[in-house]
């Protein structure tokens, strides 16, 4: 039986995720900035979500777009000023919505005044706020890097003759956590956001914050794939639960981490209720599902199959029974528009399956979280050209293979589907230029199907839009608590079109059929009479057919039945 049900507002709760640099320009510099979302609130509001997570929005000179953050208590000057923070949070107050922002701290940008202390000199007062290797031991065993050409975590630095270690760009300097006073710097600027109010964090890369600072060789069965390792560091728990009790218990606030290369036998580690260290966090098996073993990014040869999809959900589902709490996402600023991966954009597809993935997502049990235009059905935008892209990730990347004299036709195909900017380009508001986002020229390209519908004003206007839906189903899950606390039953378990699977709460079940399938698909449901069943909602009423235990289901048509 599922004992978890105490309630609470993070778990009740349907986080928005909005990524400031494309939500909404007000400037006229073609970045999206904090007084276009104050513009917005309404709108966010009218979707009736409760949570809006920020991805950073802190002063950075944008290596990897505010992931490198050379001062935690200011705000970036493209997107204002702490003024325009103070008079966001205080709109958001005024409409009972949440915030949430992202806490970048496994690492600070090389232009933060602690590392632009710590290389000046090897006895500097902030020496040992970084991870150093002096050069006279040698080259330092190799760590894998992201957004490296080489893919080396360790550069070499002049001043003082010596390495430090980064696991994202040479601009990423990793902070070195061992190092008490850094915890302080930390849980301070913690303290500092949330006593202006804030209601959360999004953790980025907590789970490799803890090194052992021996720097010992990478052992031999992570050399396919490091993250397992990076996320096993010596003393990460011992750091979580300090923070929790210097810091976030003294707080009503939520708490998600990123964390990469956690496994599920480690998962509770970090969210059992009983260890205080974190409430919940993003996983990455989902992630991973249609790419290279090991590889974050690298699409694999065969498609994804849905009987895959299924078996992660439910074994993730499993972990948290009686203890801790999930979080439930189908895309973020990191990997491409959930339509067009796990749905389809097809003219003849691109509706039905962007709703049947939001009855997914808001019937399972579990914290949803949804990417900005995800409920307007945004697509992935498919550069052809590497100069489209904006993204360190991919340039470094594609830098990489080039060097190396890889297949660069290879990569852009790849990129398509994998890259991060499918997931980045700017909202599309209306079918004004550039989609409503800005009225110059906007800092990563609109997609251009803003003008085929995909934008708000249009979906506005209509009651079956895909916008429209969005906000039907999020209704159907504040009006039934089953759908947010009850138990989750796969049924069907080997069908490789439709997910079925029955939620039960305090004697109300329920039965939600989602045909993933280009093909219309029927199926027999024998564990329930359906005599007395309910629809309460349907994404394509007009082709829902149910004769007693059997359903004929359209292409990427989802239902959902109240059971009795
Ligand atoms: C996380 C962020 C990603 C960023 C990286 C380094 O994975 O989500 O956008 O590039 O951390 O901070």
């Amino acid at each position: 039986m599922y004992e978890n049900t105490e309630r609470k507002w993070w778990k009740e709760g349907i986080v928005y995720q909005i990524y400031p640099r494309s939500f909404q320009d007000t400037t006229g510099n073609g970045i999206g900035d904090l007084q276009g979302i104050i513009k917005r609130l309404d709108y966010i509001k009218s979707l009736g979500v409760d949570i809006i997570w920020l991805n950073p929005v802190y002063t950075s000179p944008n290596d990897d777009n505010g992931y490198d953050i050379s001062n935690y208590r200011d705000i970036m000057g493209e997107f204002g000023t702490m003024e325009d923070m103070d008079e966001l949070m205080s709109e958001m107050k005024k409409r009972d919505l949440r915030l949430a922002m992202d806490l970048v701290v496994n690492h600070s940008s090389d232009e933060h005044q602690w590392f632009v202390e710590s290389r000046k000199s090897r006895d500097n007062p902030y020496r040992d706020y970084y991870h150093w290797w002096p050069a006279e031991k040698g080259t330092p065993p190799k760590r894998f890097s992201y957004f490296d050409i080489d893919s080396n975590a360790w550069k070499y630095d002049v001043p003082s003759d010596s390495y430090y270690l980064h696991y994202y760009s040479a601009k990423q300097p990793d902070l070195k956590w061992e190092n008490p006073k850094v915890r302080e710097e930390v849980y301070d600027l913690m303290k500092f956001w949330f006593d202006k109010g804030i209601d959360g964090f999004r953790m980025d890369v907590i789970s490799t914050i803890s090194k052992d600072t021996d720097y010992p060789e990478l052992p031999e069965k992570y050399k396919g794939d490091f993250i397992p390792y990076y996320a096993e560091g010596p003393h990460l728990h011992e750091y979580l639960q300090e923070m929790n009790e210097k810091v976030l218990s003294k707080y009503d606030v939520m708490t998600v981490g990123e964390a990469p290369g956690v496994r599920k036998e480690q998962a509770l580690d970090f969210v059992d209720e009983d260890r205080n260290e974190l409430n919940m966090f993003f996983h990455f098996d989902l992630m991973g599902l249609d790419r290279e073993p090991g590889e974050t990014f690298k699409m694999r040869k065969e498609p994804w199959k849905l009987t895959e999809f299924k078996r992660i959900f439910t074994e993730w589902d499993e972990v948290f029974v009686k203890k801790g709490w999930g979080s439930l996402y189908l895309n973020n600023h990191d990997f491409p528009r959930s339509v067009s991966r796990w749905g389809s954009d097809s003219k003849a597809h691109w509706k039905h399956s962007a709703t049947l993935l939001q009855t997914f997502l808001l019937s399972m049990r579990g914290t949803p979280y949804f990417l900005y235009g995800e409920e307007i059905g945004m697509t992935n935008i498919k550069f052809d050209r590497i100069t489209d892209y904006q993204d360190i990730n991919t340039l470094t990347r594609y830098e990489s293979i080039k060097k190396s004299g890889g297949d660069l036709e290879a990569f852009i195909k790849n990129e398509k589907d994998a890259g991060r900017d499918n997931a980045r380009t700017p909202m599309q508001w209306n079918t004004e230029p550039h989609s409503g986002f800005t009225v110059k020229k906007p800092w990563l390209k609109v997609n251009e199907n803003y003008k085929e519908g995909i934008n708000v004003a249009t979906q506005e206007s209509d009651k079956d839009s895909v916008l429209n839906y969005f906000r039907n189903m999020v209704q159907v899950r504040k009006d039934h608590l089953g759908l947010v606390y009850g138990t989750y039953r796969l049924l069907l378990k080997d069908n490789e079109k439709v997910y079925a699977y029955a939620r039960e709460w305090q004697g109300e079940q329920f039965l939600v059929l989602l045909n993933f399938s280009t093909e219309p698909s029927s199926v027999s449901i024998n564990e329930f009479s359906f005599e007395k069943a309910r629809l309460i909602i349907s994404n394509n009423q007009a082709e829902n057919t149910q004769i007693g235990n059997n359903f004929e289901l359209a292409p990427y048509q989802a239902s959902i039945y109240k059971v009795f």
